[in-house]
Order: structure tokens, then C-alpha cells, then sequence
């Protein structure tokens, strides 16, 4: 139990941080059944480690029946049997430790499973002790349910329960009730499941859908979206339609968030929320993660979506460093919920492995602590699934407009062999696609050039530039194809290009850099000039 801070940690080590995010079905399994866990996790920690990060968040590997993957959770305490046991989670946690590395949980308290016995007591009458602790309502007068509000994963929000006779709320699947945030005994029930986390050893929550906590107490009817456009989100999934006022986002969650930052305090332990807010976001994360009283910083989904342009960077940090001069935000280019870069950006037109190592020097640059998707360091692409071949339940409800989530959770490729890439023994259980086998980790080791070389040297860049790692940014310049900002700290400057183009260019800024200042380059040449797609990192 470690319930006191530890003297010699740094308590602002996550600032500037690089984090690793591991996909445990996905990652390594060790017991040949086909689906990862956490001996496998340990047993790999020594890659993680040689990328450089700060830390691992790892997704839910708490008892569940998976119908959302570990994302609907029936035990909050317990580690599911296939993933390991809890003196497996404790043996990760030390070695992790031993190699330096932090290690944040996924903590998905929005909601739990219907398998939970919190929701079991809560449906079993309408005045039992846990009553109130979902979002229960009768039905409309003409038997439908209480207003407009959708499931992101399909249909309406609300599920009809026969042994209540009244609808409960779930923004997921139906199998995953939302838990009424309004009720003291919730907020305080949420936080001991955390405490159990935090005496164990782990250094950080990451909140999942941390603005979802709360939802409105009239449960009034969302606003309609005038326009939707055809063939974006909203034309597939209608919960796209709807201006999100009343279902999240609610100015209780500001209160309950500076409740769990105290208690984070005691142990010295950090946050990271998980923030999707379609037009709001920036706005929310600025209110989460501002005055130091509430969350250590928000995850967003800004850079997880196809637009991928100088003017995507501009506005999404210098709106976040306006919004909030503060705070830290943390940005991503992949994870486990959208189509792999690599693949999603496709458009911009550079090949895969310049895109990779392009994405990974842009994104190292940004100020703010960054996440990066197990298998993003190998450069891999969207696997190409039948629909034979999925498990997320969101992909099969949507095909084929959206083929879900499975095409970027296919298992890591370790080694080039023929059975599945060194991940199992066994069956995968999603298919290793064989185009994914020659960017095998072992493969990309001994080759300078390759991916995996490209994301340690820029993490590396970042760790040994404090100006990189935590100066202040300022962009110099943003036109349709080129973006070039400065990074300062303590009088150290550090110029950042980028040419989104596949034409080359000249940049007045870098103009004036000696050779020997040049710390990463697409390749050699003229300082000022940037050649297609090229980018330089300069000390000036
Ligand atoms: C997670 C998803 C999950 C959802 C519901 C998220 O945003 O990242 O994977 O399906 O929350 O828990
Ligand atoms: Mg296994």
C-alpha cells in the first residue's frame, strides 16, 4: 500500500509527458488463449520503455462481460480472469516502477455494466437503497421514452425495464446503464472504487467520457442540428443530429470534478479526462482543466478526426492556449476508438512511413503532454476487416457506412513469423493482418530509417528540449501547406517546419540556422529549404 506520497517523486513529472496507451486484448498474450493480459503487458515493458514515455494508460481490465470490451464494467475491484488476476496487475505495476515508467488505469465510472450488482440492486424495485442510483424515469403519457436523447452506439437512450415498469438511461450500449451523478452516494461510491486503485500503487486515473458524468435533472429534450451534412458522422449516426446541451457537459460535473482532485491530491496521483464535446470541446477542457483544482488535463478528440492541416493545429492549441493559458491539454493522433492516422490521413498523400514519421515530429512538437496508440510506433495502417471478422458491437450496428472500431485494435506485431506476428500462440482474437507483419517491431529495430526509430528520436528530442517538452509555442506562419512555429523556454528557441505539401518550399524563418542547430530533418539540404512533405526541427 502506498497511500503517502512518494518523497523523491516529482509531482509535476506528468507535465510535458509522453504517455503510451496499451490496448490489453491486443498487446501480447501469454496463455495462448488469443487475447492479451497483463503477464503479456509486463513482459513487453521493456519495449515501452525503449520509446522513451513517461507512462502507460492502459484500458479497462476490470471484470466485465465485454460486450463494450472491458468498457462495461461489473466489478470495478477485480481484475477479469482473462486478463490475469490482481497479483499479475501488482507484478506490472513493479516492473513498470522498476523501469520508470507511470502507470494510469482507465476508470469508466460514467456508466458500469448491467452485470454490476449496483445495477442488479437498482432495477430490482423502485425503493431499494440504490434506487436513484441510475438514471431511472417513467414513460411519456403515450408510452415512449422521457424526451430525444440517442445512444451514441444506436437508438434511443433509454432502455425499458419490465420489473420497474420505467426506462433507464445508457449513452452506450443498452447493457451499460448511466449512473445518476446527482445522488451524494454515487459520487461517493465512484471514488472508493478509485481509492482502491490509488492504495494499489497506479499514478493516475484516465476518466473515461468525463463529461458524460452528469446529465440534466429535468431531463429535457436536446436541441435539434439544423444542418447535417452528407456523408460526415452525423448523416450515419444520428446522434450526430443533436445539439448535446442537456445529455452531458452539466455544471455539476465542474464541482464533482475539484471532489476528485482532492482526493487524487492525497496520493499525489494525476488525471487525464477524456473529453468529446463535438463544438464545445476546447471550451470544456478549458473548464476542466483550468486553476489547478480540477483535472491535470483532458484528452481530446480534435486531432482524431480526417482533417489534417496546418490550420487543424492553429486553431485546435493556440484555441486551447487562449481558452485556457493554465492548463496542459493532451493531444493524440490515434487510440483504440478511431481509424489509425496513418490510414485516416491518407488524403494529405505522402506515403504511410513518411506520414508516420512526419505525424510523430509534428505531434512531439505540440505543447501539451501527448498519448500515443500501441502499434503507432510501428507506423501500422486500419486493418482491413470483413464483416465476418467483427467483435465492436458499434461497427456491426453501423456497417456499412462505419465499420466500427476493430480495424485499429487488431493484435501488435512483434516478430515477422508467420503466427500472428509473436502476439499468441493461439487464434488472435482479430486477425493479424498480414500486411501489418513486415513492420514488425524485431523487423524495424536494426533500420535507422525505419518508424520505430523515428518515434524513439523524436520522443528523445522532446526529452532532452525543455523548450519542446514545456515552452511556451507561438506560430510564425500557417498557410494552406505550411505550418511553422516557435517553442521558448528560459531563452532557449526552437523553430518547428512542416510542409504538408508535395511541393518543396522555402521558409524565411529558418533561413538564418546554422548547420549544426538542425535537430530532426526530413532530409539534408538547405536550412531554409523544406523539401515535399518535409519538416526540420532547428535550435535557433
Ligand atoms: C471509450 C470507448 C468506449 C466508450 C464507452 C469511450 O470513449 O474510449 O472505447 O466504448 O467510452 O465507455
Ligand atoms: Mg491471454
Amino acid at each position: 500500500m502506498n497511500s503517502a506520497i512518494p518523497p523523491e517523486k516529482d509531482s509535476d513529472w506528468w507535465i510535458g509527458a509522453v504517455i503510451y496507451q496499451i490496448y490489453p486484448r491486443s498487446f501480447q498474450d501469454s496463455n495462448g488463449d488469443g487475447i492479451g493480459d497483463l503477464n503479456g503487458i509486463t513482459s513487453r515493458l521493456a519495449h515501452v520503455k525503449s520509446l522513451g514515455v513517461d507512462a502507460i494508460w492502459i484500458s479497462p481490465f476490470f471484470q466485465s462481460p465485454m460486450a463494450d470490451f472491458g468498457y462495461d464494467v461489473a466489478n470495478y475491484r477485480a481484475v477479469d480472469p482473462m486478463f490475469g488476476t490482481l497479483a499479475d496487475f501488482d507484478a506490472l505495476i513493479a516492473e513498470a516502477h522498476r523501469l520508470d515508467l507511470n502507470v494510469i488505469i482507465d476508470m469508466v465510472i460514467s456508466h458500469t455494466s448491467d452485470q454490476h450488482k449496483w445495477f442488479r440492486q437498482s432495477r430490482s424495485s423502485r425503493d431499494n437503497p440504490k434506487a436513484d442510483w441510475y438514471v431511472w424515469a417513467d414513460a411519456a403519457p403515450d408510452g415512449t421514452a422521457p424526451n430525444n436523447w440517442l445512444a451514441i452506439f444506436g437508438g434511443p437512450a433509454w432502455e425499458w425495464d419490465t420489473t420497474r415498469c420505467q426506462y433507464y438511461m445508457h449513452n452506450f450500449l443498452a447493457s451499460q446503464p448511466d449512473l445518476n451523478f446527482h445522488h451524494e452516494d454515487v459520487q461517493e461510491a465512484v471514488l472508493d472504487e478509485m481509492r482502491f486503485w490509488l492504495e494499489r500503487g497506479v499514478d493516475g486515473v484516465r476518466l473515461d467520457t468525463a463529461n458524460y458524468y452528469f446529465c440534466d435533472r429535468q431531463l429535457r429534450s436536446n436541441p435539434p442540428r439544423e444542418q447535417v451534412e452528407q456523408n460526415t458522422f452525423s448523416s450515419v449516426n444520428p446522434y450526430g443530429r443533436q445539439y448535446h446541451v442537456h445529455d452531458k457537459s452539466q455544471p455539476q460535473n465542474i464541482v464533482f470534478m475539484q471532489r476528485l482532485r482532492a482526493v487524487l491530491d492525497e496520493y499525489g496521483d494525476i488525471s487525464v479526462g477524456e473529453v468529446g464535446d463535438e463544438d464545445r470541446s476546447l471550451a470544456t477542457m478549458a473548464a476542466y482543466s483550468s486553476g489547478g483544482d480540477k483535472l491535470h488535463m483532458c484528452y481530446t478528440f480534435e486531432m482524431l478526426g480526417r482533417q489534417f492541416d496546418p490550420a487543424l493545429f492553429v486553431e485546435k492549441v493556440g484555441g486551447f492556449i487562449a481558452a485556457c493559458p493554465d492548463g496542459w491539454p493532451c493531444w493524440a493522433f490515434s487510440n483504440h476508438d478511431v481509424e489509425r492516422h496513418v490510414t485516416r490521413w491518407s488524403g494529405a498523400g505522402m506515403p504511410p512511413d513518411h506520414l508516420a514519421r512526419f505525424a510523430i515530429n509534428l505531434l512531439s512538437a505540440l505543447r501539451g503532454q501527448i498519448c500515443l496508440y500501441n502499434g503507432e510506433e510501428l507506423g501500422l495502417t486500419e486493418a482491413a476487416l470483413c464483416f465476418e471478422d467483427l467483435q465492436d458491437p458499434y461497427g456491426i450496428r453501423f456497417w456499412p457506412k462505419f465499420k466500427g472500431r476493430d480495424g485499429c485494435r487488431t493484435p501488435m506485431v512483434w516478430d515477422s513469423g508467420e503466427h500472428a506476428g509473436g502476439f499468441t500462440t493461439g487464434k488472435p482474437w482479430l486477425p493479424v493482418s498480414p500486411s501489418h507483419l513486415a513492420q514488425a517491431a524485431e523487423a524495424q529495430e536494426a533500420d535507422e530509417r525505419s518508424v520505430l526509430n523515428a518515434y524513439r528520436g523524436a520522443i528523445r528530442l522532446r526529452k532532452d528540449h525543455p523548450a519542446i517538452a514545456r515552452g511556451a509555442i507561438t506560430f510564425i506562419e500557417a498557410s494552406d501547406t505550411v505550418l511553422v512555429f516557435e517553442r521558448e523556454l528560459s531563452g532557449q528557441r526552437i523553430l518547428c517546419a512542416f510542409n504538408f505539401a508535395e511541393t518543396a518550399c522555402e521558409i524565411d524563418a529558418l533561413a538564418a540556422v546554422p548547420d549544426a542547430g538542425i535537430l530532426s530533418s526530413s532530409a539534408a539540404g538547405s536550412p531554409a529549404l523544406l523539401g515535399p512533405f518535409g519538416w526540420r526541427i532547428a535550435a535557433v
